[in-house]
């Protein structure tokens, strides 16, 4: 009995004694963990630290190890190591080194990853070595198509447009750069008789302004066909480049197009690079870029030049889909991360400054297979955040808006629609029924609001 009764006891004693003593464990953990982590940040003797890197190069440093201040990096704050991650990180990680000043100056490059420029065939040095050893034979074939030539960007052009912008005196208030394929023949002829208007074209509301066309594309086979150049002589706004068209070679088309127009059409003010099967109210669009200038011109004045101008449906939080059969796959293996914001690239519009600026950053910016994303990773080291704005529907109406009889006069740009399609709506667009004559944009009192702000 007496037994029975002590171990009873005990028994309660341990139930509370326990969490207790565990408790007062953890306490003291904390507590040691706070005062080390304090004394690393500040180290008590008090004088001021500073490290140097050769050349007598200066690297961030704190002030005073004051304990009022924010603490500072004792030592050069950046991984010594490469990104070995994925390939693409890893070879972008030595392209980011190649082009940090600091170490740079440091002399730290082996030379085995010195790629500064390009070779005189539009190529940095190719990463072959790197792939070889990696589970690239195991990638589908566009991956492996796209690994072996991305190191090349330069194509030389089969068809040029040198005249386009230059045809009147008048700078083009916006080019629309479309992205086609020789076989769409039919959306680029619909886009010819609708929103691709190409000449002065009125505003909705306001003046409008001279708008021009051109269509990007890459080679189907290795033989030009007639065809195109025949349609090319006909409408004079046909550039063709000498590269496989495929989706992969996207990023491509964008690089080269911003080459192109930094050399032929950079009067132009502003650009919009879509597919060739969306549908763009352009006199809306003439209106809210107007808007846009007049925006600009009272905060800044004439002085600055708009030259961090993006709009369009903008993606963030997205994450590389890895599902195999998926047309944007991308591999682990490939890239690892997540993406930066990027505009999705149905349609997107930015102003003619920003594309010189464009260009030189895509100079220190590994291709990437996905168009978009890679607008956003030169778009996120230019430190130029892309305008949201809801109607540019990369992703089509929801439903129930699809519904709505004057929905298509609430929108900028949609994707997707068929050449048919678009002859419609352009109609509409021109003569609006009475209904639907006094619509706005989708929640333009909301982007207002936020640009009045
Ligand atoms: C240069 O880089 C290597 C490893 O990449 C590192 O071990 C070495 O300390 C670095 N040298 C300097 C001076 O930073
Ligand atoms: C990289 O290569 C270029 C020319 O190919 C050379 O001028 C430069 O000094 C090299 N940089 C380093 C860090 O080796
Ligand atoms: C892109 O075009 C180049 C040049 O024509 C070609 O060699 C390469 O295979 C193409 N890339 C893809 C992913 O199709
Ligand atoms: C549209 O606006 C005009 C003037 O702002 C007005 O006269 C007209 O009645 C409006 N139409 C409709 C259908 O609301």
């Amino acid at each position: 009995m007496a037994s029975c009764l002590w171990r009873y006891r005990c028994r309660i004693l341990l139930c509370i004694c326990t969490p207790c003593i565990l408790l007062g464990c953890l306490f003291i953990y904390i507590t040691l963990a706070l005062c080390l982590a304090m004394a690393h940040t500040y180290p008590s003797d008090g004088q001021i630290i500073s490290s140097k890197l050769p050349n007598g190069l200066f690297v961030a440093t704190g002030t005073t190890n004051s304990i009022m201040l924010a603490s500072y990096p004792i030592q050069p704050f950046w991984r010594q190591g490469l990104n070995k991650a994925a390939f693409w990180n890893l070879i972008q990680h030595v392209m980011d080194r190649q082009h940090n000043p600091i170490l740079q100056a440091s002399g730290n490059i082996s030379r085995k990853h010195n790629i500064t420029s390009l070779n005189q065939n539009g190529c940095f040095p190719s990463y072959e070595g790197m792939w070889r050893t990696s589970d690239y034979f195991t990638q589908p074939l566009q991956i492996q198509k796209f690994i072996i030539s991305m190191h090349c960007r330069v194509y030389p052009l089969l068809i040029d447009q040198p005249g386009l912008c230059a045809k009147t005196e008048e700078a083009p208030m916006l080019l629309l750069a479309i992205k086609s394929q020789v076989p769409n023949f039919r959306n680029r002829q619909a886009i010819r008789m609708t929103w691709g208007y190409s000449g002065l074209l009125k505003g909705q509301v306001g003046k409008g302004g001279l708008v021009r066309r051109v269509f990007l594309l890459g080679k189907i086979d290795e033989e030009l066909s007639e065809g195109i150049k025949k349609e090319s002589e006909m409408y004079d706004d046909i550039i063709l480049w000498d590269f496989m068209d495929t989706f992969f070679n996207l990023t491509l088309k964008d690089v080269l197009f911003w080459d192109w127009f930094s050399k032929r059409c950079q009067n132009a003010r502003f650009v919009l690079k879509g597919d060739d099967d969306v549908f763009v109210r352009t006199p809306a669009l003439l209106d809210y870029l107007e808007n846009q200038e007049k925006l600009h011109l009272k905060r800044h004045g004439h002085a600055k030049k708009m030259e961090d101008f993006v709009v369009g449906d903008i993606i963030t939080s997205a994450f590389p889909l890895r599902l195999e059969t998926n047309k944007y796959y991308i591999p682990e293996s490939f890239y690892k991360g997540m993406y930066p914001t990027y505009p999705g690239g149905g349609g997107v519009v930015y102003s003619g400054a920003l594309v010189p600026r464009l260009l030189q950053v895509s100079r220190r910016v590994h291709l990437f297979p996905i168009d978009d994303v890679y607008v956003g990773m030169c778009l996120q080291r230019l430190g130029v955040i892309p305008i949201d704005h809801p109607a540019f529907l990369t992703f089509d109406f929801n439903a129930e808006e699809a519904k709505e009889p004057c929905a298509h006069h609430t929108i900028l740009l949609v994707h997707k629609r068929s050449p048919e399609e678009m002859l419609k709506l352009w109609t509409e667009t021109l003569r609006p029924s009475e209904e639907c004559r006094n619509t706005t944009l989708r929640n333009e009192e909301k982007q207002e609001e936020i640009l009045s702000e």
